[in-house]
C-alpha cells in the first residue's frame, strides 16, 4: 500500500484491507467492500445437473489430486452464504472433458451450510488446445445464490506458463483467480483455497 492509498482508506475508517479490496464500515454498522469475483467465460463445457457430491475422484483416475475448497460471501465482502450452488466442472489430466456420459466425470455440484464453506476433491486439470495455443489449466465455476447475481467464472494456476498468452486468464480481472497451490495436506495431496464474493441482484 503506498502512502496515498493508506490515507485515503484510512479517512473511510476501513475495516480491513485484503487482497480482494478495501472493506469499509459504514455509519450504520454495515460493511461495503470492492471484493467482487470477476467473471470469466463460461465455455462449451458446461452441463447442468451434475451430481451432487464433494468428491470427483474414482478408481483408477489419472492425475494429481487437489483439494479445493472456499467461502462463498455476499457483496458485503464479510458475509458467509448459505444455500449457495457452486457448480464445478473441468478437464481430465489429458485435456478431456467428458461432455457425455452418465458418470459426469470432474462435474459436481456443491450447496454452502451457514459457514459458506465447499470444498471438492478432484484433480489438477489438464490442458487442451484453444486454435493454436493450449489454454491454462483451469477449473470453471458457476455460483448460484437467491439474492445475488450468478457468477460465472473459472480460475487458473499460479506459475503455469501458458497464462500469459491466454486471451482470458492473462485479463487484469483474472489475476485475483490465479491461485496458489499449497502443498498442505499430510498425505501429499495439493491444496488450494478459492474464497468467492457474490454482487447483489
Ligand atoms: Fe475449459
Amino acid at each position: 500500500m503506498n502512502r496515498k492509498d493508506f490515507i485515503i482508506t484510512s479517512t473511510l475508517t476501513a475495516f480491513g484491507m485484503s487482497t480482494f479490496g478495501t472493506i469499509i464500515r459504514l455509519p450504520n454498522g454495515t460493511f461495503n467492500g470492492d471484493c467482487d469475483t470477476t467473471n470469466d467465460i463460461m465455455g462449451p463445457f458446461y452441463r447442468a445437473e451434475a451430481p451432487i457430491r464433494n468428491d470427483l475422484t474414482y478408481e483408477g483416475l489419472k492425475g494429481t489430486k487437489i483439494q479445493l475448497k472456499g467461502t462463498v460471501y455476499k457483496s458485503d465482502c464479510i458475509t458467509p452464504l448459505e444455500n449457495v450452488l457452486v457448480e464445478i466442472w473441468h478437464c481430465n489430466a489429458e485435456g478431456e472433458y467428458d461432455n457425455d456420459s452418465k458418470d459426469y466425470n470432474q462435474r459436481g455440484r456443491a450447496i454452502t451450510e451457514d459457514d459458506g464453506v465447499y470444498s471438492f476433491t478432484t484433480i489438477l486439470p489438464g490442458k487442451y488446445l484453444n486454435g493454436k495455443l493450449y489454454r491454462p489449466a483451469h477449473i470453471h465455476y458457476r455460483v448460484t445464490e437467491a439474492n445475488s447475481k450468478e457468477l460465472i467464472s473459472q480460475i487458473y494456476f499460479k506459475g503455469d506458463p501458458h497464462i500469459d498468452k491466454d486471451p482470458w486468464a492473462s485479463l487484469e480481472k483474472a489475476k485475483l483467480r490465479i491461485v496458489e497451490l499449497k502443498p498442505e495436506d499430510i498425505n501429499g495431496n495439493l491444496m488450494l483455497n478459492f474464497d468467492i464474493y457474490l454482487q447483489d441482484k
